[in-house]
């Protein structure tokens, strides 16, 4: 059974006009009103976007074009100005805040508790669940993101791309169907970055996640399936050129070789 997101003709503005998530103050007088329009953001207007799970989609786009505001509209966290976002699971359509407890999020602060262990930072969505095992599954994923042995630190003993091992190992510790993360190498260097966009696409591919990234970074962009591009309020897909594993192999063998290869 494959689960989606739909939105379908959506738009997103801010401002005090807007009914988005600072839209909520109400103008005085006709003056106030004037300055109000002017100081509206409109970010996209009738963006059509599905997500299906257990494929993977990175969005690119300059700074302030709007692709954190999208990953907040596809996760359903927050709400659009206009337009409709669904989703879509076994041929049932609810809306998007129904999503919450099948989303994982991952940030570039990595956002973990400081007063937590690492072993207690990933256990502790299965505890809020009520999960017995929390500890047991918390550890089978730290040693899956290779930090069994830093179990017991605290995140300010660990370094960034460390940090961010955990982050995802707790962003995919309950199984969610979708996982969102908001230029997750942004603070790492090169070679750590490198490291946790193999273990993002890796883990998300083993658990039938969903992936959804807004990186700057076309190494990470090229390993997704699908890419997007927003800018000036236009999201545009832009032609893949994801390679599997087994493509990458194959393609320098012989036809004939190729045979073997796939048996
Ligand atoms: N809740 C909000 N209220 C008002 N303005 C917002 C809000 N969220 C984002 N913005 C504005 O929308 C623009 C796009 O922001 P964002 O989605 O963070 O872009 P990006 O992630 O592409 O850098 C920015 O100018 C930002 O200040
Ligand atoms: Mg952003």
């Amino acid at each position: 059974m494959t689960c989606s997101i739909e939105l379908k003709n959506v738009s997103q503005s801010f401002g005090n006009n807007s009914s988005g998530s600072l839209g909520h103050k109400k103008s005085t007088s006709a003056n106030m009103a004037n300055k109000n329009k002017a100081a509206t953001i409109t970010l996209f207007k009738n963006l059509d976007l599905t997500i299906n799970q257990g494929q993977s989609y990175a969005i690119t786009g300059p700074s302030g074009a709007g692709k954190s505001s999208l990953l907040m509209l596809l996760s359903g966290l927050e709400k659009p100005t206009s337009g409709q976002g669904n989703f879509i699971n076994d041929n049932q359509l609810s809306t998007l805040d129904t999503l919450r407890s099948d989303i994982g999020f991952i940030f570039q602060q990595f956002h973990l508790l400081p007063e937590l262990t690492a072993l207690h930072n990933v256990a502790l969505p299965l505890k809020l669940r009520g999960d017995k095992h929390a500890i047991s599954k918390a550890k089978h994923w730290l040693e899956k993101v290779g930090l069994s042995d830093r179990a017991g630190h605290k995140p300010s003993q660990l370094s960034g791309g460390e940090q961010q091992r955990v982050a995802i190992a707790r962003a995919l510790v309950f199984s969610p169907k979708f996982i969102f993360a908001d230029e997750p190498t942004g603070n790492l260097d090169q070679h750590n970055a490198k490291e946790i966009s193999d273990i993002l696409f890796a883990c998300c591919q083993e658990n039938n996640a969903g992936l959804i990234i807004v990186t700057h970074s076309n190494a990470m962009a090229r390993k997704a399936q699908h890419i997007y591009s927003l800018a000036g309020g236009e999201l545009t897909k832009t032609p893949s050129i994801h390679v599997t594993e087994k493509q990458k192999v194959t393609k320098y063998l012989s036809t004939e070789e190729q045979q073997v290869a796939s048996c």
